[in-house]
């Protein structure tokens, strides 16, 4: 009999599921936006199919449903390889944040190795702040009024949104249309106003149960460093009490998380549509086949 595999997306959650016979034999499941990040948050075999390959099969096709897109996936140590074989690298860039879980939890988690230690970092990361994004001649506000945060898109400009994403991220003008399709399909939204103005903005996708992914977060370079980029990350994440919480950042940014609760993931793998230099991918990926002393070796 041969396994046969079937693919459901329903809003942000992407499902693979594979059947032999009529039998559910196992599902993988993603958080996406739709068109460029998502996260793996499920990959699972019933235990008379497992150390048959149908979990490679299952991060396969579900690789393929996210084609195109940025994927990230927190693996189980025995699936490193299979990750590694379908060319994902380790990820260093990556976070998570649980509002819910206390300090003592976490701790717990790190000694299984699921965390580095707050403010670990690797060899060679430059660290503390140094430009990564080029700003050009930004002219820094001296000092912000009060800034007022919302949760909701209702009366926000997707021009200025895509305004600060585009200036935040070196003046690369970022696609309008795209920018409207991820805001409006992100079930969580949170902007920081001054007055009228949008000067910050990020977003978050979810599966409304367990697993969130933060994107987008950016706030308008002369607005920078008044607080306002930690104040959207804690109040988008307290919009979603109870989740696991993943984000990816970018090597000049993981600093800002590496220290205030965020925790940087220790198992986290990431495949990247097309090739990076190996300069910059030297910067968000170890090197294929990484492994910490303390894990095993296959
Ligand atoms: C990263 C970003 C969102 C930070 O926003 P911000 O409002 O300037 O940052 P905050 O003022 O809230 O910073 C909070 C703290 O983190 C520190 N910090 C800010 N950016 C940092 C960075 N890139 N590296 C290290 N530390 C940083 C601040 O110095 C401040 O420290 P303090 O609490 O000791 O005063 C903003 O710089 C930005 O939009 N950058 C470009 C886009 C980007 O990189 N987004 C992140 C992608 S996930």
């Amino acid at each position: 009999m041969s396994i046969e595999f079937k693919e459901k997306r329903e809003g942000s959650v992407y499902t693979v599921t594979s059947h032999e016979g009529g039998k559910l034999t196992g599902t993988a499941k993603a958080i996406s936006d739709g068109l460029e990040w998502a996260k793996i948050t499920d990959v699972s075999v019933i235990p008379e199919y497992r150390g048959r390959n149908l979990e490679k099969e299952l991060i396969g096709h579900i690789g393929e449903a996210l084609a195109g897109q940025h994927i990230f996936a927190l693996a189980d140590p025995e699936l490193y390889s299979v990750y590694e074989e379908l060319g994902y690298l380790r990820s260093k860039t990556s976070f998570t944040y649980d509002y819910n879980v206390t300090h003592e939890t976490f701790a717990e988690w790190e000694r299984q190795g699921l965390f580095l230690p707050e403010g670990y970092r690797f060899e060679d990361e430059f660290y503390p702040r140094k430009s990564f994004i080029d700003n050009g001649n930004v002219v820094k506000k001296e000092k912000v009024g009060e800034i007022r945060y919302t949760d909701t898109l209702e009366g926000a400009s997707i021009e200025e949104i895509n305004e600060v994403l585009s200036k935040a991220f070196g003046g690369h003008q970022r696609d309008l249309k795209k920018t409207e399709e991820v805001f409006r399909g992100s079930q969580k939204v949170e902007i920081a106003y001054d007055g009228d103005s949008i000067v910050g903005v990020a977003r978050a996708v979810t599966d409304g149960e367990s697993e969130a992914l933060i994107l987008n977060v950016a706030v308008d370079p002369s607005y920078q460093g008044f607080h306002i980029g930690w104040n959207i990350v804690v109040k988008l994440s307290a919009q979603l009490p109870g989740f696991f919480i993943f984000l990816n950042t970018h090597p000049g940014a993981v600093g800002f998380y590496n220290r205030k609760g965020f925790r940087r993931n220790r198992t986290a793998f990431c495949f990247s549509p097309g090739t990076m230099p190996p300069e910059i991918s030297r910067g968000f990926h170890l090197p294929a086949g990484y492994r910490f002393p303390d894990e095993y070796q296959n």
